[in-house]
């Protein structure tokens, strides 16, 4: 996914609106959206909501609390005991892999809904690979306000730049999916383009919104332009044109690591499996 748009779990009016804005998947939100006050009626409503027929795209899940908290167990317990379908469940805080055994433990019979655990700690930092790779897991979001403010920080790309480039290889590694925290200005369209393509340049391959505004632009980030596509296809004629060894093409070797590259861009615009 490209882009996931968050809504607040307090108010499933929303929901339809949000599906219908281009993002590649919505999270309904039942954690730091939600008043404390306000969890129990926001639970029953998002397993209504999720309990509702509807089209395949974009995918449709929800963020429970924290799973060590009673509202993230209870999240947990409301969802396995309804008839509600999520095609993924946010794990906020995550911070070992025991929580994903855990929580795919606790789905186990229901049908088991892909877990994005969201590493937002320098302790969970400290297991991005095992959590990157632990049960059911089709990705990862990088929470990076709660984590700036575990360490202290700000959410500068210095002080953040150690741990996305750790959750970049950790998510290659695992093979996974690496969507990168909402930008924060939401009427700041320069800024969202220009740190949305840095954290491309570092591996990640999608963004969370916080507004509907915020997609267009995200998904733009994570398409291979026409001029990228054409370019892989030069690389990969090129190459096939050499037998498979080593070419030149402007100038320039192509080489393996160049064909993966290509690939991946040619994958990327869903023009190859
Ligand atoms: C997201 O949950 C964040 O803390 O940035
Ligand atoms: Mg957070």
């Amino acid at each position: 996914m490209r882009s996931l748009l968050f809504v607040p779990g307090s108010r499933p009016d929303r929901i339809a609106k949000a599906l219908g804005a281009g993002a590649d998947a919505v999270c309904i939100d039942l954690e730091d959206a939600v008043a404390p006050g306000d969890k129990a009626e926001a639970r029953a409503s998002v397993m209504e909501a999720l309990a509702r027929p509807r089209e395949q795209s974009p995918r449709l899940g929800f963020r429970i609390n924290p799973i060590r908290t009673p509202n993230g167990l209870a999240d947990l317990a409301a969802y396995s005991a309804s008839h509600a379908v999520a095609d993924f469940i946010m794990i906020p805080k995550a911070s070992h892999p025991v929580e994903l055994e855990i929580i795919a433990g606790a789905l186990e019979g229901h049908e088991r809904p892909h877990l994005w655990p969201i590493v937002e700690s320098a302790e969970g930092l400290s297991h991005a690979y095992e959590i990157a790779s632990g049960p059911c897991v089709q990705g990862v979001l990088f929470g990076g306000a709660d984590f700036a403010a575990d360490l202290g920080t700000t959410m500068e790309w210095e002080p953040l730049f150690h741990a996305r480039g750790t959750l970049a290889a950790a998510a290659a590694a695992a093979g996974i999916e690496l969507l990168d925290v909402p930008y924060l200005d939401v009427n700041d369209d320069e800024g969202l383009a220009a740190s949305t393509a840095r954290v491309k340049a570092l591996g990640f391959t999608g963004r969370a919104c916080i507004h509907p505004r915020q997609i267009a632009g995200v998904n733009a980030a994570f398409t291979p332009t026409n001029t990228e596509i054409e370019q892989a296809r030069r690389v990969l004629a090129a190459f096939a044109d050499s037998k498979g060894g080593a070419a030149l093409l402007d100038g320039k070797l192509v080489e393996l690591p160049v064909i993966r590259a290509a690939e991946r861009t040619l994958q990327a615009a869903g023009l190859v499996e």
